[in-house]
Order: C-alpha cells, then sequence, then structure tokens
C-alpha cells in the first residue's frame, strides 16, 4: 500500500469513491474507518460521532475482534483523548498515548495502543465526529504523511457524513408524506366502512332474538362491508385506486356506494345523475372520496333523515353536490387542527385535481357539500 505514490494514490482514490457511494450514515463511518486504517497502516481505527450529552451516538472500530469488543463494553465517553479530538481544529499525533497528560487509562479489556494519530470531522464549524488511528505498523509510528492523509480522509469523510445525513433525511421527510397519505386514504375510505358496520353489527344484534330472518340479512351485510373495508384497505396500503372506480367507473360506484348506506343506516340516501361523462381517473377518484367523506359526516353528525347524492354534467366536467336536511354547522368554526380531518381532506382533493370545493351550511338548515372538477 505504500510502494510507491501512484498504487497510494489509487488507494486513496479508491477509499474516497467507496466513501462517497454510501447513502447509509452506518455504512459511511464503516467505509472511513476501513478505508483510513488500510490506508494508513495501523492496527486500529475507530470513529466516534458525538451525541449531545456527553457521549457517543455512534462509535465505529475497525481492528478489533467482536469478543474484544463486548469485553469493552459500553461506548466510551467524551473524556480524556477522545474528547480533545473532537474539540481541536487539526490533527494530532502523539508517540504514546498512555504518556500524554489527558489520557485516563483503558477501560478493562481495551487493548494495548501506544502511537497515536486523530483528527476531528469537521463540516464548517460543525463537529460531526473524530476519527482516530492506532499502532501503526512496524512500530515506525505515524509519519507527517499519514498526518496529512488523515486529514484528508477526515475532510472527505465530512462531505460524505453530511451526504448521508441529508439522503436519510429526506428519505424521513418521504416517509413522512406517505404516512399522511395513508392517513388520508384510511380516513376517507376505511373509517366510513367500519363505521357502517358498526352500525350494521348493533342493528343485527337488536334483530336477533326479535326477527332472526331479518338479523340474518344484516349480518350478510355486516360480511359484505367488512369485505369492502378490506378491500378499500388493500387499495390505501398499495396506492391502488379502488378497484371498483376501475371496473365499473364513478357513477355505477357511486350509486352502489349510496344504494349501501341507504341499507345500513336510518337515513334516507339518494343518488341521481344527469349525464356526466367519463372524467381523467384521478378525477373520478377526487370525487369519489369527497361524496363518500360527504356522506359520512352527514350519516354521523347531522341527524338528518334525507341525504341526497347528484352528480351533474357541468361544462367538460362535472360536479358533485352531497344535501342533507341535518341540523347544520357553522363550517369557519370548525378547528382547522386538531383532529377533525374530513373537511380538510376534501379540499385537498378538490383543489390536488384542479377543482374547487364549497361548503354550504348554517345551523338549522342543513349542509351541502358541492365539488367541480374541470374535466380531460
Ligand atoms: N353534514 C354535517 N352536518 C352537521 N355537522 C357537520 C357536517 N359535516 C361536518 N360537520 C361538523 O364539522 C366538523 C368537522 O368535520 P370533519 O369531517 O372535518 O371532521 P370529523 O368528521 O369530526 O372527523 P373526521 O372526518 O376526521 O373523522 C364535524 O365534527 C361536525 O361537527
Ligand atoms: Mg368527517
Amino acid at each position: 500500500m505504500h510502494n510507491g505514490p501512484r498504487t497510494g494514490l489509487a488507494a486513496v482514490s479508491t477509499a474516497l469513491l467507496a466513501m462517497s457511494r454510501r447513502l447509509e450514515v452506518r455504512d459511511v463511518l464503516r467505509t472511513i474507518v476501513v478505508s483510513a486504517r488500510e490506508l494508513l497502516d495501523a492496527e486500529y481505527a475507530a470513529l466516534g460521532v458525538p451525541d449531545d450529552h456527553g457521549g457517543f451516538a455512534q462509535f465505529v472500530v475497525d481492528g478489533i475482534t467482536e469478543e474484544q469488543w463486548r469485553r469493552i463494553g459500553p461506548l466510551p465517553r467524551q473524556h480524556g483523548i477522545l474528547a480533545a479530538m473532537l474539540h481541536q481544529d487539526g490533527p494530532e499525533r502523539l508517540a504514546d498515548v498512555r504518556r500524554d497528560p489527558r489520557f485516563e487509562g483503558w477501560p478493562p479489556g481495551h487493548p494495548e495502543m501506544s502511537d497515536f494519530l486523530g483528527a476531528p470531522v469537521r463540516d464548517g464549524e460543525e463537529t460531526l465526529g473524530a476519527l482516530f488511528l492506532a499502532n501503526k505498523k512496524g512500530a515506525r509510528g505515524f509519519t507527517d504523511e499519514d498526518e496529512d492523509l488523515l486529514s484528508l480522509l477526515a475532510q472527505h469523510a465530512a462531505i460524505a457524513l453530511t451526504n448521508a445525513r441529508l439522503y436519510e433525511r429526506s428519505r424521513e421527510l418521504t416517509i413522512a408524506e406517505e404516512r399522511s397519505r395513508l392517513a388520508h386514504e384510511l380516513h376517507d375510505a376505511v373509517s366510513q366502512k367500519l363505521f357502517s358496520l358498526r352500525l350494521t353489527a348493533q342493528a343485527a344484534a337488536a334483530l336477533v332474538d326479535r326477527d332472526p330472518a331479518r338479523a340474518k340479512g344484516e349480518l350478510q351485510q355486516v360480511a359484505a362491508l367488512a369485505a369492502e373495508a378490506a378491500d378499500e384497505l388493500r387499495a390505501a396500503v398499495t396506492e391502488l385506486r379502488p378497484a371498483a372506480l376501475d371496473e365499473d367507473g364513478l357513477v355505477a360506484t357511486l350509486r352502489n356506494h349510496v344504494r349501501v348506506l341507504d341499507r345500513a343506516h336510518a337515513a334516507r340516501v339518494t343518488f341521481t345523475c344527469d349525464g356526466v361523462r367519463a372524467l381523467p381517473a384521478t378525477q373520478e377518484e377526487a370525487l369519489l372520496r369527497v361524496a363518500q367523506e360527504a356522506l359520512h359526516n352527514a350519516l354521523r353528525h347531522s341527524g338528518a333523515d334525507l341525504v341526497e347524492v347528484t352528480l351533474a354534467r357541468r361544462g367538460g366536467g362535472a360536479a358533485l353536490r352531497v344535501t342533507d336536511n341535518g341540523q347544520g354547522f357553522v363550517p369557519s368554526a370548525v378547528r382547522r387542527a386538531g383532529r377533525h380531518l374530513g373537511l380538510v381532506s376534501m379540499r385537498d382533493r378538490a383543489s390536488g385535481v384542479g377543482g374547487r370545493l364549497a361548503v354550504h351550511s348554517e345551523p338549522g338548515t342543513g349542509t351541502t357539500i358541492e365539488m367541480e372538477v374541470p374535466g380531460g
């Protein structure tokens, strides 16, 4: 590894490339430590990433067996030489670390180390970690070149670590977005089915002694609703459109949904449709979801005995209207933050497909939800 400048350069370049190719922080740390130990011909190498509580969030070592590592015990704290490395600007070379005034002794099971080279890993003002090497092979001790090389590795380690952190952060963001999408899907589709299912099961329980035949009918309805809930759940999780939309189109899907609700709930629920043509898939899905939530709200909150759904052609697009004759509410008084997802989700769905949503409601007059989509 040290038999000529060309091989040396090739080895360094290989190490740097390996570092920058890693995307996970843990892998980056490993690659840095292994490369540093090999390139600098040391017996031991370690990289510590400090936490905010005087310890290390991560401490990766190379040259120590698993068994030795286990025997040493918990991760080191930031003190002695380790702490010093985190707080200084450049590398530090010691002929014998044990003679240094900052040396505080080895924990039990720690291998004996003498010559020592360490450098902070810094990104501007921020200290990301510290990189250490011990026991240069061949008892020559670390050299000036070793010191330069370690500084170079530490600089690249800083870049690789920062990139890996950004990558992990962006993935967390994607996961957070995914979680919020799933929450909306589950809210809009699955929880409504479960709500109807619960009511139908209660109806069956109430009927079972008095009228077993009708109870049996309700129980069949329970089974059907459970199957639909399972389908919706699968669609939400796999990010599929509701299968019914693909198979039957919006009008038939909506008509069927209304029929199910009409049977499951005490209120009468009706559907009328007027000259609607097929719409772009995303707009159909948005209309279906908004209709579902508007229906759900009407059945759950309004106390209405009539809920009417209409779908009509509007220019090249369509207009959906869900009206109940229930108690109404004050839309501006609904707290935007907090547990109420429905109205927010309906607005998001409408604007997500270039459509508009209007909520007309007043205490005492019932509620109308209107949504328009532009069409293809
Ligand atoms: N059709 C309606 N009739 C009467 N009140 C309604 C109606 N629709 C909504 N509301 C009122 O507006 C509030 C907010 O509705 P929204 O759908 O945003 O949340 P939610 O239904 O309470 O909870 P979630 O939809 O998240 O399960 C409801 O809690 C209810 O008080
Ligand atoms: Mg709701």
